[in-house]
């Protein structure tokens, strides 16, 4: 991959540094990951080229000016990182001439945080990778790291991503949605759709990760419970039919100065004492998942891959980055499963490895990111 060396942008005309606000856990299941992220970001960001102000959001959605402790943001005794309380709070508002964010303590004047240049929204799942932080940060006129609020909101909903990849000629394994609608006026109908798609099946919420609320269904008595076990993430449904054979992904990322969209080394994620890659296998340690980087694919199929990653990453109108997975069938094709917005985040996520063994180490990767993002203006960019 080519990577330049043009100096990173000053904040406008302030002749100080750019100031990057790191924006992590949120309201999804996905909080303690995004902590773990932010911790390695916190780590790993170039202090001597940008002012870090770390922003917290809790379980609850409140939003506190965190401490720059990356350590507080580590596994530690096995217990998993979460943002805490506090008596103050951060607001961002909707209103482009103020572009700042407030804080607010109990009894004290609001002080102004001082102008952000460009906000890491480093948040997984609903109320983070959805495009609804994106939004906010739309209107009030801050630039930030990442797709904007279509690519993001349609690449969270596993139904509508399905019909864009398709609708561009991409493949994609069989499947079905089930709207709460469908489900409510003729679940017959449902059970007969799911049938047409073959058994074994996968039942997931359309618009959630992490493998959260996912059932793998061989036995068709066993579909009605795995319904309602996805529906309790998201009304919305999608079932899938199983694909046997590897899982591949592939990091992307925006070409510099509007360059086409670079592709890295595709991994394997190998699982194993698992039915498949669910939530123990993707974060318990020794749970006997292995990362393959780059994966053992050859040289066609792993350009075949990467092309199309690029292309997922263009017929969604992503910008900044993406991690998109794939199915390797029994007979060789490839079949894309899913895009996400904001990839898993530590040095040891399949992202940052990919991009390593490609050839772009972890503060690198930061340091592109925030620096694509500072050259792109807020607003219709
Ligand atoms: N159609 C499918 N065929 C085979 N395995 C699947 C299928 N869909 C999902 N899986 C398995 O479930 C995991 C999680 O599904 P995925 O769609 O990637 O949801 P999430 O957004 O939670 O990561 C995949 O990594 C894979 O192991
Ligand atoms: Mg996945």
């Amino acid at each position: 991959m080519s990577e330049d060396t043009h100096d990173r942008q000053p904040a406008a005309g302030t002749g100080r540094k750019p100031r990057v606000a790191i924006v992590f856990g949120g309201r999804s299941s996905e909080h303690a990951v995004s902590c773990i992220s932010a911790g390695s970001v916190l780590l790993a960001i170039d202090r001597d080229a940008y002012d870090v102000v770390p922003i917290g959001i809790s379980r609850e959605g409140r939003w506190v000016l965190a401490p720059d402790e990356p350590a507080k943001l580590a596994i530690t005794g096995g217990t998993l990182p979460s943002v805490e309380e506090s008596a103050g709070s951060v607001v961002l508002s909707g209103d482009p001439t103020t572009r700042g964010m407030v804080v607010l303590e109990p009894g004290k004047v609001p002080r102004e945080l001082g102008g952000v240049d460009v906000v890491l929204p480093l948040l997984h799942g609903p109320y983070g990778e959805d495009g609804t932080i994106q939004g906010l940060l739309e209107l009030a006129g801050v630039s930030y790291v990442g797709s904007g609020v279509f690519a993001s909101a349609a690449a969270m909903d596993k139904g509508h991503m399905k019909a864009l990849f398709a609708a561009a000629g991409l493949p994609i394994g069989p499947y079905a949605v089930v709207t709460p609608r469908d489900w409510k006026d003729d679940p017959v109908a449902v059970r007969e759709t799911v049938a047409g798609l073959g058994y074994p099946v996968f039942v997931k919420p359309c618009r959630a990760g992490s493998s959260v609320g996912i059932t793998k269904v061989a036995d068709p008595a066993d579909l009605d419970d795995a319904i309602e076990t996805a529906r309790a993430q998201d009304p919305r449904v999608i079932v899938e039919a199983a694909i046997a054979g590897r899982e591949i992904e592939c990091g992307v990322l925006e070409g510099l100065e509007g360059g086409a969209p670079e592709a890295s080394v595709p991994g394997e994620i190998v699982v194993s004492g698992h039915e498949f890659y669910d939530f123990e296998a993707k974060y318990l340690p020794d749970e006997g998942t292995r990362l393959d980087v780059p994966a053992d694919l050859g040289d066609d199929l792993a350009e075949e891959i990467r092309a199309m990653a690029c292309r997922a990453f263009d017929v969604l109108s992503c910008e900044g980055l993406a991690r998109v997975d794939f199915f390797l069938d029994e007979s060789g094709r490839v079949l894309l499963n899913e895009l996400n917005t904001m990839p898993g985040f530590t040095p040891s996520s399949m992202f940052p490895l990919m991009w390593k063994a490609t050839g772009l180490d972890y503060p690198g990767l930061v340091d592109r990111l925030v620096r694509t993002a500072l050259a792109r203006p807020a607003g219709l960019r």
